[in-house]
């Protein structure tokens, strides 16, 4: 099973403020219209897997965004889900490692993996194979990081890199296993 991250960071690597915003995330407010392959990224994913922090956050939105794609929600608080309308929900805990036999078992192939937190705990395990990171032309001084503590060197390799007519940049890297 692949383990895919697609995500957002300010150049000074977060993912967030502190308190979750993340109003910053447009660019530079120039030319706005392509998706930075983000559609096509998410036709290629079986299921979105993300923490329950950032469950939360898209609950704010007021309108769900990922159809009917399955979204399993990584959360060892929560009971149950809310319900959606026409969403394809599924609760999981564990540790990344029961998470990723877990779905693994569940037959899917390709995850798309979400939240910092959630991220950072597989990174750890050594169970993220690809990361597409887009870099927004913006500090924000303080928030949430995209990565965090590692156990050992982490290494990867660059496959791809473009740069955007709004000034982001968009990296592609496999983790070296
Ligand atoms: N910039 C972007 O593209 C982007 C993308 C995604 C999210 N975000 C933002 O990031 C923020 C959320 O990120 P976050 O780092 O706070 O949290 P997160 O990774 O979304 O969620 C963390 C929570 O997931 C649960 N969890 C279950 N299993 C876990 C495991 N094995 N490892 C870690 N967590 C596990 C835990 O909740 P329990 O206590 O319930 O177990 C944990 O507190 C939101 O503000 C969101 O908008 C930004």
């Amino acid at each position: 099973m692949l383990v895919s991250v697609f995500i957002a960071i300010s150049l000074d690597g977060f993912i967030a403020r502190k308190d979750g915003d993340i109003d910053w995330l447009t660019g530079d407010d120039s030319e706005e219209s392509e998706d930075h392959g983000f559609g096509d990224f998410f036709n290629s994913v079986d299921a979105l897997l993300m923490g329950k922090n950032t469950f939360e956050k898209v609950l704010s939105f007021g309108q769900w965004p990922y159809g009917d794609k399955k979204v399993i929600v990584a959360s060892n608080s929560l009971k149950n889900l809310p319900e959606i309308k026409n969403a394809n929900l599924q609760l999981i805990n564990g540790s990344p490692g029961e998470i990723f036999t877990k779905l693994e078992k569940q037959g899917y192939k390709k995850i798309y993996l979400d939240g910092g937190n959630l991220i950072q705990s597989f990174l750890r395990d050594g169970l993220v194979d690809e990361l597409i990171i887009s870099i927004i032309p913006v500090l924000i001084g303080d928030g949430i990081p995209l990565f965090g503590e590692v156990n050992q060197d982490i290494k990867l390799k660059l496959v791809d890199t473009k740069s955007c007519n709004n000034g982001i940049v968009q990296t592609f890297y496999k983790v070296s296993k």
